[in-house]
């Protein structure tokens, strides 16, 4: 019997537009195979969002994702939109998205492959083989606390204000999704604060160390922020989960993804208690590229896996996507960004074909 599923597509500005349509090639094609169906429904937000409706998240935008099953996201923002008011912003419709679906947990794999370790500026013996999930608090902290704003005070200077606040409640199911994560993988949990210094980490601290009583079978350590970082660069293998807030999760990631050498080749998925989730490539929409056939698809590709792993439930189709890509990367196709001596450089359109013939 047919499957079918209802996924809203939000391909956005720069090269969304094309790394999104050789997306819904493969997972058409995948879905023929599998007896899977996508109900695929386009929607406006970011930039063209902006242009079009004046607001980067309409509200018929975060209907439509609410009703669907869930979210592919491709890429927001671009030099156009940049200098607009912050409400007017991409970046703000992005914030929404998040707070409106309640998607609090951020997982952002960092996994090397294989056929790309020379791709990363560090060492090959520093690189190869990381294997790291960052999972990110993604509707509190410092994005999302308040007070916020910029204040005049009596004697007329501007006070910018942001606040970084978290509850026990908030750091509880951040911290659950992340046990269970590490569960799934290789048990150790690291969790990243600034204890040292910031209250609002002391409390973080104390009760990822009090939930860790729960998962028995998880080996849980700490790390400052700030050695976290230095220890992501210097020996990157020592971590398997890491569990942050929203600010330092925003950072880590990046660093994290560019241990892999390819920040175009990393997908994520955003996930709340109960409704669909956002999955989305980790790059950004690189306005200087868009339009050019110059694109690598593979992190949205690899955020449709994403999306069929555990936003669908159906790792089948994810495990065939997944074996598509490394088959390709096998096979020599390499887009720019990863491209290296001997190899056979494609555009975005070509990688997708190559991937579609892997498939078939
Ligand atoms: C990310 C991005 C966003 C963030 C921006 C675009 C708002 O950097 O998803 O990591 O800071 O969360
Ligand atoms: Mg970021």
């Amino acid at each position: 019997m047919t499957q079918s599923f209802r996924i809203t597509l939000l391909p956005g500005d720069g090269i969304g537009p094309e790394i999104m349509a050789v997306t819904v090639e493969v997972m058409n094609q995948v879905g023929s195979q599998l007896d899977l169906e996508f109900n695929f429904q386009e929607a406006l937000m970011g930039g063209v969002a902006i242009d079009a409706t004046g607001t980067p998240l309409p509200a018929d935008t975060l209907e439509t994702c609410r009703q669907s099953d869930a979210v592919l996201l491709a890429a927001i923002g671009g030099y156009k939109w940049d200098a607009l008011p912050r409400h007017q912003r991409p970046e703000t419709g992005l914030l929404a998205l998040r707070a409106g679906l309640g998607l609090f947990a951020n997982l952002r794999p960092a996994t090397i492959l294989p056929q790309l370790v020379e791709a990363s500026s560090l060492k090959r013996e520093v690189v190869e083989g990381v294997d790291i999930m960052v999972v990110r608090e993604l509707t509190g902290g410092i994005y999302f606390g308040e007070p916020k704003g910029i204040f005049e005070t009596e004697t007329g200077e501007k006070r910018g204000v942001s606040t970084m606040a978290y509850k026990d409640s908030e750091i509880d199911r951040i911290g659950r999704v992340a046990f269970a994560t590490a569960q799934k993988r290789q048990g150790r949990l690291c969790s990243v604060d600034k204890a040292n210094v910031l209250e609002v980490s002391q409390l973080w601290r104390d009760r990822i160390t009090a939930l860790a009583a729960d998962y028995g079978d998880v080996e849980l350590s700490h790390l400052y922020v700030d050695n976290a970082a230095m220890q992501l660069v210097r020996w990157p293998k020592q971590f398997d989960t890491i569990v942050t807030g929203n600010l330092f999760g925003d950072i880590l990631s990046d660093a994290a993804a560019m241990l892999t050498g390819s920040i175009g080749m990393l997908p994520s998925a955003s996930l709340g208690a109960d409704g669909p989730g956002v999955f989305e490539p980790v790059h950004g929409s690189a306005p200087d590229i868009a339009g050019q056939d110059q694109a690598n698809p593979l992190a949205q590709i690899l955020s449709a896996a994403m999306m069929l792993r555990y936003g669908l439930n159906q790792p089948v189709a994810a495990d065939k996507i997944e074996a598509a890509v490394n088959q390709v990367l096998d096979q020599g196709y390499r887009t720019g960004d990863i491209m290296a001596e001997g190899m056979t450089g494609v555009g975005c359109r070509g990688m997708g074909d190559a991937i579609l013939k892997a498939l078939a």
